[in-house]
């Protein structure tokens, strides 16, 4: 074979080298070389047949540098391809740990706001604080002497069938219970008051409440009450009533009235229910209010004496009311909810209407 083919092999083979893509292609080329029908084996074989001695010295010579330089060759373009397959294989098998801004790709410009539920709650704090009230918050799980006893709602007492209560497995059985309603508050509040001498007390209280319910149209399990408690000397069934009056007005809006028609509550003497112009009908008549024009919204009276013995308060020296009634019947109200069910469902094609 003469010296020009073995140029023209080196050149083939070097072209090969270069274009090759992957590890495996060059592990043929090299192969390829070293293999009976090479071009570089067949010239080694040859060599045998050069008498001259000088001749096939430098004919090795040249033999062997073709060789070395395609396995050189050979040998570089596999550490770049082992890198790059590498540099492959990691890219492929990395994790995307970088932020996915939502608010551009998916949902253009969705902000969250505030559940109806705690608007409304919102509101009514800014109506009561506008009164004169402090708000106050407290614990959802009390004890039967909170919820009920202290209420003069003792033991047994047939009112406490008004309240389906969830009791916690606590204690002595049935004595430790979710709040039923914000009323426990009025005990916490006279108790601080008393240990404080902190009397008169102006609060309002809302938070959430729970009763063995059914959901329904009108009712949830879990649903939020405010309770208001005025104690001061001298406070009347007027002071109650155009509290009541106020605060309807300033959130229902001046066409909106409430009337206070005759009840029972343990702790209060007298009672009364706290209804107010039905927002449907706006007080003509309608299926929501069962043609009477009124709603109902919550309880309210003057403190019973009985709970202010409970706490140890002179019911000669102070007097006082208090109401509580519910949040979400009040969201319902103002923004005419059909079914209060619609409240804990979580669709946003609801929430986003508020
Ligand atoms: N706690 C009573 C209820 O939930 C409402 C009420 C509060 C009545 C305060 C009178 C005074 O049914």
């Amino acid at each position: 074979m003469s010296e020009l083919d073995l140029e023209g092999y080196l050149t083939e083979s070097l072209a090969a080298v270069a274009s090759a893509e992957r590890v495996a292609e060059l592990d043929a080329i090299e192969s390829q070389s070293k293999a009976k029908n090479s071009p570089l084996i067949a010239a080694r074989r040859a060599l045998g047949s050069i008498s001259d001695e000088t001749q096939r010295k430098e004919r090795g010579r040249d033999i062997q540098h073709i060789s070395d330089a395609l396995l050189s060759a050979i040998s570089l373009r596999r550490e770049a391809l082992a890198a790059n397959e590498r540099e492959a294989w990691l890219l492929e098998d990395a994790l995307d740990l970088t932020e996915v801004v939502t608010s551009k790709v998916v949902f253009p410009s969705t902000r969250g706001h505030a559940h109806v539920v705690a608007q409304t709650r919102a509101s009514l704090e800014e109506v009561f604080v506008s009164m004169g009230f402090s708000i106050e918050e407290g614990p959802e799980v009390e004890t039967d002497w909170y919820n009920f006893e202290a209420l003069n709602l003792p033991p047994g007492h047939p009112a406490r069938d008004m309240y389906d209560t969830m009791y916690l497995d606590l204690g002595n059985a049935e004595t430790v219970l979710m709040r039923t309603h914000t009323s426990p508050m009025q005990i916490h509040l006279l108790e601080a008051a008393v240990a404080k001498n902190a009397l008169p007390i102006h609060a309002a209280i809302p938070g959430r409440c729970y009763r063995l319910d059914t959901p329904d149209a009108r009712h949830l399990p879990v649903f939020h009450q405010v309770e208001g408690l005025v104690v001061d000397k001298g406070i009347t069934f007027g002071d109650l009533a155009g509290v009541i009056e106020t605060f309807t007005a300033a959130y229902f809006g001046p066409d909106i009235h409430s009337r206070l028609r005759p009840a029972y509550f343990p702790f209060t003497e007298p009672s009364a229910e706290f209804e107010i112009t039905c927002t449907i009908c706006r007080g003509e008549g309608c299926r929501t209010c069962s043609k009477t024009g009124w709603i109902e919204l919550g309880g309210c009276g003057m403190i019973d004496p009985a709970v202010f013995d409970a706490v140890g308060i002179d019911s000669a020296e102070w007097s006082g009311f208090a109401f509580g009634f519910g949040i979400d019947r009040c969201a319902q109200m103002r923004h005419s909810i059909a079914d209060m069910r619609a409240l804990i469902e979580n669709d946003v094609r609801f929430s986003r209407q508020f």
